[in-house]
């Protein structure tokens, strides 16, 4: 059977919705988001700021005056796909000549000005960290100049401004707590296109989310590349900046967030297997509230190969972690992301992979065929020389591997009694709700009186590889 390549990309791509400025300026900006939920994330940012500067947001690009999309870098076909909407978002300048077109986000950063003089696609170009600069930037593009900030920083966390929240449902929330990443694995870009790792003040990710839950969310998800490096008050080294102030680590922020109410959720993503502490395992499993599932991407099942990926672990290691979480936390779901056919691996090297997979057991996983990234440490050691068929094949083998895991997987949760938040109605049908249990599984049941934002225990009865079907079950 074959899989259509599943990608974060797609998974939250998206438009923003309907957000009124409280000092409207009668413009209105179209918001469009791809890539990975630090990027959903951060388009609330741009929300907020250009609402705080008179703009409304709007869902019909054909009235927008300004139109900003917030890119990803992560694979080629990743940037293809936002050169295609640019191309078509151009063609509106011949009805609308006012029109600003912006490129935020990793695409921004990666390419900076060569989007404006070479590709002429835009207007304006907006790296991650310049997004405070996005109102004056505008002003520059509508007084006839092209606007450019690129600028990458070490402190900019965004900590004081207030997202925008433009996901549907106000159910469930993302909280930024790091931006960057400084890890280098030689495959990702991301460690240029987001700059050096920075953690934020954790007085205001707790009220954030304390914030969230007063207006009716009852899930929040903490998100940075590498959220097991969570550090404040205390350098890489160990050395305590401020003695007077506490020191704060991923495991007690968690802690922190869980301690804003028990009826508040808390996810994590993304966990690095190299950091990942038996502290945090234990803090997820002593709160009913943090929920039990964890994605941690091994992307190789072969040692030497993880070590061409500068990814700090070996498959021993690596095994040990996904022991520690069945010891300390044996309910949890665990799902990863993979990489077939990075340079030179071997196709006893893409076997070592499935058997790994076998071996954990995962609920789900994230998979990719490797995509060489210009400037990146793989571009410039190794030689991109896995054909694409060959990339695919060994994707399309990952993929079915996954398929009937998480099917028996998800069989495994027929008959048993799981908490549900109620996140919406069922894409399915109008007469069903949907929401996730505690491993992330999404689980559908009859409507009846339910609403979202309420917990209900539902009893599973029926699965699919990816969904659970249930019936609310009353105390
Ligand atoms: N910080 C996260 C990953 C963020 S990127 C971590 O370290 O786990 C999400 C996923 O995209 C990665 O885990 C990897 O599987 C995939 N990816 C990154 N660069 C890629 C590339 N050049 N080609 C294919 N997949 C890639
Ligand atoms: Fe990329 Fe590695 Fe950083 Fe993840 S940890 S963002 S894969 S460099
Ligand atoms: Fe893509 Fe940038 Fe996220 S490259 S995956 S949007 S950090």
């Amino acid at each position: 059977m074959k899989i259509e390549e599943k990608t974060i990309d797609e998974s939250i791509q998206g438009e923003a919705t309907m957000v009124e400025s409280k000092t409207d300026n009668g413009k209105k900006l179209y918001l469009e988001s791809y890539g990975c939920q630090m990027n959903f994330s951060d388009s609330e940012i741009v929300a907020s700021i250009l609402s705080d500067n008179g703009f409304s947001t709007t869902r019909n690009v054909d009235e927008a005056d300004v139109i900003l999309m917030n890119t990803c870098s992560i694979r080629e076909n990743a940037e293809q796909r936002v050169r295609n909407k640019l191309s078509q978002h151009n063609k509106r300048k011949k009805l609308n000549p006012g029109l600003v077109i912006g490129i935020l986000g990793c695409m921004a950063e990666r390419l900076k000005k060569d989007l404006l003089e070479q590709e002429k696609l835009v207007d304006l170009v907006a790296g991650p960290d310049a997004y405070r600069d996005l109102p004056a930037l505008i002003e520059e593009v509508e007084s006839g100049q092209k606007a450019v900030n690129v600028l990458l920083s070490r402190e900019e966390t965004y900590a004081d401004i207030s997202p925008v929240r433009l996901g549907k449902g106000g159910v469930t929330a993302f909280i930024s707590i790091m931006r960057g990443c400084d890890n280098m694995c030689s495959f990702c870009v991301v460690p240029f296109t987001r700059g050096r790792e920075r953690s934020r003040d954790p007085e205001s990710i707790v009220a954030e989310a304390q914030d969230l839950f007063d207006k009716g969310y009852r899930e929040v998800t903490l998100l940075g590349q590498n959220v097991d490096s969570y550090r404040w008050n205390i350098s890489k080294k160990g050395e305590i900046q401020n003695p007077d102030k506490p020191v704060v680590t991923f495991a007690m922020l968690m802690e922190m967030v869980a301690k804003v109410n028990p009826k508040l959720r808390v996810r994590f993503s993304t966990s690095h297997p190299k950091d990942m502490t038996d502290d945090v395992l234990k803090v997820m499993a002593k709160y009913n509230n943090i929920c039990k599932y964890i994605h941690l991407p091994i992307q190789s099942g072969n040692t030497e190969i993880l070590k061409k990926m500068n990814r700090g672990y070996t498959t021993e290691w690596y095994m040990d972690r996904i022991k520690a979480i069945r010891t300390i936390v044996p309910e949890a779901f665990i799902s990863t992301d993979i990489i077939t056919g990075f340079c030179g691996e071997t196709e006893e090297q893409h076997q070592d992979t499935l058997k790994l997979m076998e071996e954990v057991g995962y609920e789900f996983s994230y998979m990719f065929f490797y995509s060489e990234r210009p400037k990146t440490l793989a571009e410039r050691k190794f030689e991109d020389d896995i054909p694409l068929e060959t990339k695919k094949r060994r994707l399309n083998e990952v993929q079915e591997l996954q398929f009937k895991m998480s099917a028996e997987a998800n069989k495994k949760t027929v008959g048993k009694v799981y908490e549900v938040l109620i996140e919406g109605v069922s894409k399915r049908s109008d007469e069903e709700l949907f929401g996730r249990n505690s491993q992330n599984l999404t689980i559908i049941f009859p409507k009846d009186n339910y609403k979202p934002g309420e917990y209900v225990n539902v009893l599973v009865e029926d699965c699919t590889s990816a969904t659970a079907i249930g019936t609310v079950v009353k105390d």
